[in-house]
């Protein structure tokens, strides 16, 4: 949706123009997956997909929401009676925002909001990141708060855990805020470091195929927790402060020595998969900077099988996307986001995009699942005020 539509409808809703519009992206993760509450290593890219906002400071304490992809009325809060845990509709998201931006001590007096977005909801692209980055980001500016990106995306954070429930890391908020153009994110997020990685696709002659499985995810449900619960276990019962901090070459004797603990599979399992997935990510930077990007496919792929069968957050629809892409040519594949449904993404060569393509709908077709969406994913700009 445009600036200007979104400006439009904003003026109509509230009678008189925006102060600003601005926009934040969706993201994929290229590779790096629940390793960011593990204080380990992500690298996601932002989407052309974005959430869009129209925004007015208001001084009385009020904050009134409208978003063109729901259906009803503005939805009107008083800020003094924000609290965590009151709301369960897509307005706790930007709520929530304000609600830790106040609670930060930041003098954010109320708001007048209309938004609009691209980014599919449920299919482990980061609708709600780019919802709670687009607010931050917005209120920064037109309060003057002056905060760094790394500091939005904390708030952000906070907001999803503390107000919205969902127990999730910092990757999302992250990409969204930071993100730039033709780059993948290589980020630390034990001390939020970062660095942007060229990821220039079409100089290459390569493609990254999104394929959303339409299998609805949400991570305020129980399997995302428990595999958070699970990996603090493992870093407790190793005794370090966090997964990170088994290294790749001692992952053997941190194995071991979980051996005789009790539910020791189950641990060993996600140990296992955040130790490997960690070096993943470090391969994935070598490959990139030095210049060979077809070799991070396996590298993908491997990254799956870990997911699928030691982290176990895939789907038959995840699998199946995945399994068909590499049948039919790609150079790698992997379901991305938090699991269990969500997206899928496939890196192939330019020339073999309409068979895979082809190929994955008729296997979801064949299979009887309900018509996957295949998109090309181009790394795209970070979230910034439009106007
Ligand atoms: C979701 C969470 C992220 C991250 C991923 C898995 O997207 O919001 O913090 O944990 O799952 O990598």
């Amino acid at each position: 949706m445009g600036a200007q539509q979104v400006r439009e409808r904003f003026t109509e809703l509230y009678g008189a123009a925006p102060e600003g519009v601005w926009a934040a992206p969706g993201r994929v993760n290229l590779i790096g997956e629940h390793t960011d509450y593990n204080d380990g290593f992500v690298m996601p890219f932002a989407l052309p997909h974005q959430v869009t906002a129209a925004v007015s400071r208001r001084t009385d304490g009020v904050l009134r929401l409208h978003s063109a992809d729901v259906e009803g009325e503005v939805v009107e809060l008083v800020l003094d009676g924000l609290a965590p845990g009151t709301d369960d509709d897509w307005t706790a998201y930007p709520a929530g925002v304000v609600w830790a931006l106040r609670e930060a001590g930041h003098p954010v007096t109320g708001a007048d909001v209309h938004l609009a977005s691209t980014v599919p909801t449920g299919a482990g692209l980061s609708s709600s990141a780019a919802l709670e980055v687009v607010i931050a980001l917005a209120l920064d500016d037109l309060f003057g708060l002056d905060l760094p990106r790394w500091k939005l995306a904390r708030l952000c954070q906070r907001a999803e855990n503390v107000y919205v429930g969902a127990p999730t890391g910092i990757m999302d908020q992250t990409a969204s805020a930071c993100c730039e153009e033709g780059h993948a994110l290589f980020l630390d997020t034990r001390d939020l470091s970062q660095r942007q990685i060229p990821f220039d696709l079409a100089a290459e002659g390569l493609r990254l195929l999104v394929v959303d499985t339409r299998v609805k995810h949400a991570h305020s449900g129980g399997e995302y927790g428990k595999r958070r619960a699970g990996c603090e276990k493992g870093a407790a019962l190793l005794g370090v402060d966090a997964l990170r901090d088994v290294a790749y070459d001692g992952l053997d004797a941190a194995l071991e020595q979980l051996g005789s603990a009790e539910d020791a599979a189950e641990v060993r399992r996600l140990v296992r998969h955040i130790v490997t997935e960690n070096r993943r990510v470090e391969r994935v930077v070598e490959l990139l900077t030095s210049g060979d990007v077809r070799a991070i496919g396996p590298v993908l792929t491997e990254g799956h099988a870990s997911l699928r069968d030691d982290f176990r957050i895939s789907c038959p629809e995840l699998d199946l996307a995945v399994d068909t892409a590499l049948a039919a040519g790609a150079l790698g594949a992997r379901m991305t986001g938090g699991g269990f449904g969500g997206s899928a993404i496939a890196l192939a060569e330019a020339s073999a995009v309409d068979t895979l393509t082809k190929a994955v709908e008729e296997a979801f077709a064949a299979a009887g699942h309900t018509a996957p969406r295949v998109f090309e994913a181009v790394p795209s700009p970070g979230a910034r005020r439009l106007g």
